[in-house]
């Protein structure tokens, strides 16, 4: 292969790498970013151990003490580069009414005037990272490749976790195969001499899609999705276009199976909201009362699902790990992901224990009376002691720290997560995180219904984005901060392909709404969730397998009668469950306000069935 130089430069590609148009763009990218050296990450371990060596080396990552957590590390980020940064993150459509009113939107010149002096000299000092993944199994037709250039090692390191990152790719790729580009800068170059800082970022951030020539730029962070470009920008963003343009959807969903005592198996996919328990779901441990049933995870955050020949919907996980939110996780809120993060794990954020393990908030909570840490370094380096944290209400761990582990380390992991034909979907869900109004499960009548619940759904805010927590936006299908298009003809696809799906005569997936986080008067969560959702789970199989309880129907779907669940071994009674599924008169009026405002701000392209449905609930509601 020709190796083009450039001041002094070798942009040479390993032999293995064929495609002329990706090393032709190397070279672009290399020519605009001026990197001091250029790195094709061949996706190794021998590879990943020297890139975390050097990243200890650096002062990014500390080495957690082996004994206690093996193959583990701990990286801070600057305490300004935290979590995702939706005002921050554009959709550069040609015509601004494709981005939507939900997106940010420049016109792509301009963006790209923008952005162009921002990267002219941007990796300066610094190696540029030539990252090969692809999103789903390798070589799946369900599955898609990217090319990621980053100037951050720590990006290079988290993308081997998380995608199939490596040499073959190239395989895959070949000679004119096609691929996403993604270009990642932190935005910090080194002028000659200059030290580093262990965390690398520019208070200047732009996250950029270009949806119809299908390319990602990413300037400022080094944090999360921001970063890892496979996860949001491509998977959710890219994918949500060429998904519409290709009759296929890329969803914010987690994928999981469910086996029953006699061996059946059912798939369904779930969207929430980040932050609502989605890790936790799609690892449930079934509670006593559910002998012999099984919950196997496909994938905890991101699915592609294309309809088949035969009518049927084919899920993949376009991921290979996770980059789960810590806090709040323990033995009793998700026993598995605690078991996939003994070894081998990257940390971010979260606190340092004296024995040079990790802790966060939470983790103290599954056992009545155990203790906090006497001592412990917080996230930004300080002394943390639970007496500090009581004066000051610090936090030991950011409320958004993360964990990065390889899918592979789940002991719930399902046999066919890296099946290239993907599994065939039974039941959607849509969960948000409501403490009032919203039942604690709904299935839909029909289709329409269950895209109008999706596309109404509304959700407390969380910390895995910047900005205040706690108050209800409407977050359709929880993709408001992931959508790639206009919200309003995304709603559109997913009526097309219902239609399509009923044409063919093929059996739809049952759609579902939950809501896990209603509040008693106390202000108390009363449905105790996690491995408990599992009484939700069955009630929504036994539907789908056409066991049909009853149910009462009511303004929005069917939702369950308290003896439709089976209650063995949970001690909850028929008022508690009154009070997590009644439906409120005045709350639902005023709901529906909401979702009246929502309709406004959406109505460019607003499929008509969308209000006709809000119409016939308000006469439900006025019955
Ligand atoms: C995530 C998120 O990181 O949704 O998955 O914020
Ligand atoms: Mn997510």
């Amino acid at each position: 292969m020709n190796a083009p130089t450039m001041q002094g430069l070798t942009i040479q590609a390993p032999s293995y790498v064929k495609n002329a148009k990706l090393i032709a763009w190397v070279a672009d990218m290399a020519a605009l970013c001026k990197p001091e050296a250029i790195h094709w990450c061949d996706g190794s371990k021998e590879e990943y151990d020297r890139l975390c060596q050097q990243l200890v080396d650096a002062g990014t990552f500390k080495k957690l003490n082996p004994a206690k957590r093996p193959n583990s590390f701990l990286a801070v980020s600057d305490p300004t580069d935290v979590a995702r940064v939706e005002d921050r993150t554009f959709i550069c459509s040609q015509q601004k009414e494709n981005a939507g009113p939900t997106n940010n939107w420049m016109a792509p010149a301009e963006m790209r005037a923008t952005l162009q002096p921002l990267f002219d000299g941007c990796m300066k000092g610094r190696t540029m990272y030539v990252v090969p993944f692809s999103m789903g199994p390798l070589g799946s037709p369900i599955a898609h490749i990217g090319i990621e250039l980053s100037d951050s090692p720590y990006v290079a390191v988290n993308m081997r976790i998380m995608t199939r990152m490596g040499k073959a790719v190239y395989e895959v790729l070949g000679a004119d195969g096609d691929f996403v580009p993604c270009v990642h800068t932190v935005g910090a170059p080194l002028e000659a001499g200059q030290k580093d800082v262990s965390w690398p970022c520019n208070k200047t951030k732009y996250i950029v899609h270009y949806p119809e020539t299908r390319e990602i730029w990413s300037y400022g962070s080094g944090y999360g999705g921001n970063a890892l470009l496979g996860k949001k920008c491509f998977a959710l963003r890219i994918a949500s276009n060429m998904g519409r343009d290709e009759g296929w959807l890329a969803e914010h969903m987690l994928i999981l199976g469910v086996t029953n005592p006699e061996g059946k198996k059912y798939h369904v996919a779930a969207a929430f909201p980040s932050a609502c328990g989605k890790t936790n779901f799609s690892m449930l441990v079934p509670p006593a009362g559910f002998e012999g049933w099984k919950v196997t995870t496909i994938g905890d955050d991101i699915a592609w699902i294309k309809p088949q020949a035969d009518g049927s919907l084919r899920a993949i996980n376009p991921e290979a790990g996770y980059f789960g939110v810590a806090p709040g996780t323990n033995m009793l809120t998700n026993p598995n992901c605690m078991r996939s993060l003994d070894d081998g794990v990257i940390f971010t954020n979260v606190a340092l224990t004296d024995d040079g393990d990790v802790w966060w908030e939470g983790m103290e909570q599954d056992a009545p009376g155990k203790a906090l840490p006497a001592h412990l370094i917080d996230w930004q380096g300080k002394d943390w002691t639970p007496q500090i944290a009581k004066e000051t209400g610090a936090k030991a761990a950011h409320p958004n720290a993360r964990f990065t582990v390889a899918a592979t380390n789940n002991p719930a992991l399902d046999e066919a997560w890296d099946d290239p034909k993907g599994v065939s979907i039974d039941a959607f869900i849509f969960g948000g995180r409501r403490s009032t109004t919203v039942p604690l499960v709904t299935e839909a009548r029909n289709w329409v219904e269950g895209v109008y619940m999706a596309a109404t759904m509304g959700s407390e805010t969380t910390a895995a984005a910047a900005g205040q927590q706690g108050v209800v936006r409407r977050d359709p299908f929880a993709m408001l901060p992931f959508m790639g298009y206009n919200m309003s003809d995304y709603f559109q696809h997913w009526l097309d392909l219902g239609k399509k799906l009923e044409a063919s005569g093929a059996k739809l997936p049952k759609i579902y709404t939950t809501n896990w986080f209603r509040k008693g008067a106390d202000g108390k969560f009363v449905w105790p969730g996690y491995g408990e959702n599992m009484r939700v789970l069955k009630w929504m199989i036994d539907r789908v397998e056409g066991n049909q309880t009853e149910g009462i129907e009511h303004i929005t779907g069917v939702s369950p009668r308290y003896e439709d669940l089976n209650w063995t071994g949970l001690n909850f009674s028929a008022e508690q469950f009154a009070t997590v599924t009644s439906i409120d008169k005045a709350a639902w009026e005023a709901e529906l306000k909401l979702h009246e405002e929502l309709f406004k701000q959406l109505e460019h392209h607003l499929p008509k069935e969308l209000p006709e449905t809000k119409a016939a609930i308000e006469q439900r509601l006025a019955a």
